[in-house]
């Protein structure tokens, strides 16, 4: 069919015009200052996004969406930017707003960095993509299950200790000290807790305490594995829980934030690196990832990596994250965003660049 085409991988390298969209919602109640998952933390990290991009000769345009969803397709139509750079993060509608605005936006016809909508949405849902995983011969914890209603708990069988958490959220959104359970009791109250205040099931899995690593991945059809990073807990005091909660992630004041870092590049032994590696591309491979990703790995007693999660589109802001494993080998921000918009260029093979009408 002469009229379907695949952006053209001709475009690469040149000056593009970019519409750089991300979520200006602020109607999400009062903000903590400490609190670094914030709006005003997104706009920053969007505006030093845009920088980059100019640095690199691009014409950028920030699109802000918020509520008025017509006004937004409006002005990217009348934008017709070369390529959409998509920072549209969304932790307070619930799983499925990443997808729809990825969506919205390829039914425009515009080329889009980072994961497809079906990607975004299959690894919101944690159980979803765990499932998809373990189907496809990639370890991930044991006992992974979700639990819909109180009464399911009986019938749960994992082995303590086990971790509990909302099995839609993302960005440590729900974990926190209690996370952690060790008895049929506890994980009862965990269980009524996610139920109660997040409006969704809760997925449980045997919790790994070995080794954690963050995986970047960048790239298209050919990917790249960057320099693994791993989280040390190591300062943490006993009492609280080693795993990557809400604060540990955003809240500058908590000890959690202060008693823990990220190694990169990780010491692992050569052996080691290759075969986490690999678990995290099969996984970024088998949820239908493109462009750049994070894989969560944790080692288990037989120091076996076992997927926690893929997050796809993961934050992307300068030291942190995927952009840190890059520094480290080598690639400055501004180049990590190149080879993200090179990958939307490229295109999924399997998805036409069609518009709507
Ligand atoms: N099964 C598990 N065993 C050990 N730690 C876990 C497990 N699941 C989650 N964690 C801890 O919780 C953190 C957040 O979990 P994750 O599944 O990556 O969700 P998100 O980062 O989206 O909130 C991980 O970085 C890890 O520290
Ligand atoms: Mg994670």
């Amino acid at each position: 069919m002469a009229t379907l085409r695949r952006t053209h991988p001709k475009r690469r390298g040149k000056p593009l015009h970019v519409a750089l969209i991300y979520n200006a919602d602020t109607d999400v109640g009062p903000e903590a200052p400490q609190d670094r998952g914030g709006t005003a933390d997104l706009r920053h990290m969007v505006h030093a996004q845009a920088r980059a991009l100019r640095r690199l000769g691009h014409k950028v345009t920030i699109v802000p969406l918020a509520r008025g969803l017509s006004a937004f397709q409006r002005r990217l139509r009348r934008l017709a930017p070369q390529v959409v750079f998509n920072q549209y993060d969304d932790v307070q509608h619930g799983a499925l707003y990443e997808m729809r605005v990825a969506a919205i936006v390829r039914m425009m016809g515009f080329p889009m960095t980072g994961s497809s909508a079906l990607a975004l949405g299959l690894t919101r849902y944690k159980h979803m993509s765990a499932s998809l995983l373990q189907g496809a011969g990639i370890p991930i914890p044991p006992f992974t299950k979700l639990i819909e209603k109180i009464s399911d708990v009986k019938r749960y069988r994992g082995k303590p200790p086990l971790i509990v958490q909302p099995s839609q959220e993302h960005a440590g959104v729900g974990l926190d000290r209690t996370s952690i359970v060790d008895s049929k009791k506890a994980l009862r109250q965990k269980v009524a807790a996610i139920l109660a205040s997040y409006n969704q099931p809760a997925l449980v899995q045997r919790f790994l305490t070995g080794r954690e690593f963050n995986v970047g991945i960048v790239g298209g059809r050919r990917l790249r594995v960057l320099p693994l990073a791993e989280v040390d807990y190591t300062e943490l005091p006993s009492n609280i829980p080693p795993i990557m909660s809400y604060a540990a992630k955003w809240i500058e004041t908590s000890v959690e934030y202060q008693r823990t870092s990220v190694q990169c590049p990780a010491t692992v032994p050569a052996d080691l690196a290759r075969q986490i590696g690999t678990t995290a591309l099969r996984a970024f491979r088998a949820v239908g990832g493109w462009g750049y990703g994070r894989v969560d790995v944790r080692l288990d007693d037989a120091g076996v990596p076992r997927v926690l999660e893929v997050n796809c589109n993961p934050w992307l802001e300068p030291w942190v994250g995927i952009a840190r494993s890059d520094r480290t080998a080598g690639i400055e921000f501004p180049q990590l965003l190149q080879l993200i918009l090179n990958a939307a260029l490229e295109g999924h093979p399997y998805d036409m660049n069609v518009p709507m009408a």
